[in-house]
């Protein structure tokens, strides 16, 4: 089989550091991938004006996936940098489902300590392209004491439905629960269209149980009893913080992994860690890598490497339960040792 080829996007402040320990991991398990380099992100601005070139779109399309670290810096508006590289590209590739696996890694210190890994176990299948990260909306009055900024949700329906097909799906292959996620007592439009659409597949999927679940109950509930929750679908706000939520439930940022999907397309599929670019601790190599392994391993097993997929995924768990751990995890390890342990697991277990 040829090489995979896969476009790696560092990005700002610990995307490298993280995405440095992605790739020597991907490489120890055999797999051969052809990595393509694009230097973009918050440097490429102040270099460029452009967060990426415009022709962006059409480059990373020549891929089978990509790598992304993270995206942001003090010295560039987020509402610029973010909307110019990732969401552009969520956006640009209609990569519509962002998909992020919470389940507890065995040994990882957390609010859920006491609980056997295995007794969390949830999927966040997040609508990745509309909604309140729509664009829509605008400032008036500016300067005027009643000045107005609108953001616009906005929900159409075959994004949702696509989505939360996507979402009933996932949960045929696993527990047969799914929980959607809205807040439809306090809107009148979008989530109640929402709660129409999850009502109406649900009609198609009648293995799955089905639970409406109004957001702010989801945040406490996912505290309180997430052995109750599988699959949870969500709109691109509410995905974005309960899955914050979820990491901090796993042990914190530095462990949460993503993966942003584009079924039935051939847009190339985009994984990143869940974190942000955490400038509090970027260039001093102690940030946790496994976030940005875990998101590579979700990779492999998207680009049909099953057996990579699975040693990756073993060496992980090894390393969480054996150390050694980075400071957030309480450990004193780099993320270089986190990364080089993780190497060594799969290399004592080859895959090929
Ligand atoms: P953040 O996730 O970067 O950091 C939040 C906290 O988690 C910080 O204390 C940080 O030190 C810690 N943390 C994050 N990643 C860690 C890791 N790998 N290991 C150990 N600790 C880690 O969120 P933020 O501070 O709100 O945002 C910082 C910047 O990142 C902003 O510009 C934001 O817009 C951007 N951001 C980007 C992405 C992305 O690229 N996917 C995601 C979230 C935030
Ligand atoms: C994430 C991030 C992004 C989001 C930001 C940086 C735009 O928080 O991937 O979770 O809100 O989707
Ligand atoms: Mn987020």
């Amino acid at each position: 089989m040829s090489a995979h080829r896969v476009a790696v996007i560092a990005g700002d402040g610990v995307g490298p550091e993280v995405v440095a320990q992605a790739r020597r991991a991907v490489e120890a398990t055999g797999v051969e991938i052809a990595w393509t380099e694009l230097p973009w992100g918050s440097d490429h601005y102040h270099r460029t004006g452009r967060m990426m070139p415009a022709d962006a779109l059409a480059t990373l399309r020549g891929h089978d996936a990509i790598l992304l670290g993270a995206v942001g810096d003090p010295s560039v508006p987020d509402h610029i940098s973010l909307w110019e590289l990732l969401l552009a590209l969520r956006q640009g590739l209609d990569l519509w489902a962002n998909v992020r696996p919470a389940q507890l890694l065995p040994g990882v210190p957390g609010p859920l300590a006491g609980r056997a890994p295995g007794e969390v176990d949830m999927l966040f299948v997040r609508e990745n392209t509309e909604g309140e990260y729509a664009g829509v909306g605008g400032r008036v009055h500016a300067g005027l004491a009643g000045e107005t900024g609108i953001e616009v949700s906005v929900f159409t329906r075959p994004a949702v439905e696509r989505v939360v097909r996507f979402a009933f799906e996932r949960a045929e292959e696993r527990r047969g629960r799914l929980t959607s996620a809205t807040k439809s007592n306090a809107s009148r439009y979008g989530y109640v269209l929402w709660d129409e659409v999850v009502a109406e597949v649900a009609a198609d999927h009648p293995g799955v149980e089905v639970d409406s679940v109004l957001v702010d109950a989801l945040a406490a509930r996912m505290v309180r009893d997430p052995g109750s929750l599988d699959v949870v679908v969500a709109s691109n706000l509410f995905g974005d913080v309960l899955t914050d939520l979820a990491a901090a439930l796993q042990g914190g940022m530095g462990v949460a992994a993503s993966a942003s999907l584009a079924p039935g397309s051939d847009a190339p599929p985009l994984f990143e860690p869940v974190h942000g670019s955490a400038p509090d601790i970027a260039g001093r190599g102690v940030a946790n890598p496994i976030g940005c392994l875990w998101s590579a391993q979700l990779m492999l097993e998207q680009l049909g490497e099953p057996e990579a997929a699975a040693a990756l995924r073993a060496a992980i768990a090894a390393v969480c339960r054996q150390g050694p751990r980075t400071r957030d995890l309480g450990g004193t390890a780099s993320t270089a040792e986190v990364g080089d342990a993780v190497v060594r697991a799969v290399e004592a277990a080859p895959v090929r």
